[in-house]
């Protein structure tokens, strides 16, 4: 599964890069173009020279890469990348790129990395238990990043704990595994409609009604959708977030009537929709042309209308075969009211969150699902990364096309 894949191999400062030719010689071995990338602090543990010779190709280090001039475009390398692998990976780098400092050449590769990015950490294994180091890979998996979690080891202190680097065997293992659930999830080239974030309804020319929607859960499903292969048409409300994967094309909207009208004109050809934003189901009944001023006025009756059912809309078209899935979000009797919207909307699953659950729902970094569909099976998960959650929706999914 890894014939022909492109991996950026990002090697840091730790002893553990000792390993890094058996990491680049098991990926030539099974078809895979390597391209090294090594920080300042990795060229004291193993030499360029050793990497370039195995990879076959130019080890990068710095920006720039003569004195002419030319320069490593870290923007080209991570768009040009399949998968990034950063192995061994030190508590300094991976604390720089849980908060966003890019002072070398593999962290500007990483931020602008569209493609998986695997985590492989190597330290002592006291620095591996310390909270701030824990807290830095909680991000990362956060951030939807996966981490090969380290083998185990004696700790200074005499207990056996973590911290020690993978293997290279089992480090290959892992991507060849994930490549080979990627191209079994069966979204390759299927067109997928995705609704994310709030919708705004708008009062007057400063004020709307909306909703704590960050966007993050769909924008994770985006990311998921794409790395299997997706042609993603994400139909976002006003959100804050990017999207990273080139498989992503993104329609921003403002109001549930133009989320309407953009997931209309995409779902004709889509195998499947996931509407997983938070569509306001009223909007104002007049939208006033000035700003509506306070003066004189100690109360104000808004009038409200009723929003299409964007949901309904789309499972009242649905074709055979096209897979409509959506989302409810609850704060009481949570399972009979998705249940009646999963009927309602003709939906063929339905992903529940509930606000009783802590970590779950608006803005948070996790969430907490149950999926009900309608053939009856019911499946509670844990709590879980908006990532990992994401993965098991898009598992759910691709189960229809199989
Ligand atoms: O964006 P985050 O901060 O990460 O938060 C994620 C989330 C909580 C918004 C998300 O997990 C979620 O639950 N999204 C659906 C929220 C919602 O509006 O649920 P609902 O139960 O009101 O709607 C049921 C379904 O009908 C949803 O699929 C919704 O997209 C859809 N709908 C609702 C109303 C409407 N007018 N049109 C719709 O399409």
């Amino acid at each position: 599964m890894l014939n022909d894949r492109h991996l950026i191999l990002g090697i840091t400062g730790s002893i553990a890069a000792c390993k890094a030719p058996a990491l680049v010689r098991l990926f030539i071995k099974r078809g895979a173009e390597v391209q090294v990338i090594i920080t300042p602090a990795g060229k004291e543990f193993i030499t360029p020279l050793t990497l370039a010779t195995l990879s076959r190709k130019a080890v990068i280090s710095d920006f720039f890469s003569r004195r002419d001039g030319s320069w490593n475009s870290h923007v080209d390398l991570g768009l040009w990348a399949d998968a990034m692998l950063i192995a061994p990976a030190t508590a300094s780098t991976i604390g720089k790129m849980a908060n966003g400092i890019a002072d070398n050449m593999l962290l500007t590769t990483y931020f602008a990395c569209k493609a998986p990015v695997f985590v492989a950490p190597a330290m002592d294994l006291d620095m591996y238990t310390h909270p701030a180091t824990q807290a830095n890979l909680d991000k990362l998996r956060a951030y939807g990043n996966r981490i090969l979690e380290p083998a185990s080891g004696e700790l200074a202190s005499g207990l056996v704990g973590k911290g020690r680097m993978e293997e290279p065997e089992a480090i290959v293992q892992q991507l060849d595994d994930f490549f080979e659930k990627q191209a079994e999830g069966g979204l390759q080239k299927k067109k997928i409609l995705l609704t994310a974030g709030p919708t705004y309804e708008k009062i007057d020319p400063v004020r709307f009604i909306g909703n704590y929607s960050s966007g993050k859960m769909g924008f994770a499903l985006a990311e998921v959708l794409a790395e299997r292969g997706a042609e993603v048409q994400l139909v976002s409300g006003p959100v804050t977030l990017k999207t990273r994967h080139p498989n992503i094309r993104r329609i921003d909207v403002e109001s549930a009537e133009e989320m309407l009208a953009a997931a209309l004109r995409e779902f004709g050809d889509c195998a499947a929709a996931i509407l997983c934003a938070a569509v306001a189901d009223y909007r104002p009944a007049e939208t006033a042309p000035q700003k509506i001023k306070r003066e004189g006025q100690e109360e104000l009756e808004l009038r409200l209308k009723a929003n299409p059912d964007i949901a309904a809309t789309l499972g009242a078209r649905k074709r055979p075969g096209q897979i409509l899935a959506g989302f409810a979000l609850e704060t009481e009797h949570e399972l009979s009211h998705a249940e009646g919207k999963l009927q309602r909307k003709n939906f063929d699953f339905i992903v529940l969150n509930s606000l009783r659950d802590k970590g779950a729902g608006f803005r948070t970094d996790t969430n907490k699902i149950t999926i009900v569909d309608s053939r009856g099976q019911i499946l509670a998960y844990p709590l879980k990364s908006k990532r990992e959650v994401a993965e098991d929706i898009v598992g759910k999914l691709t189960s229809y096309f199989q």
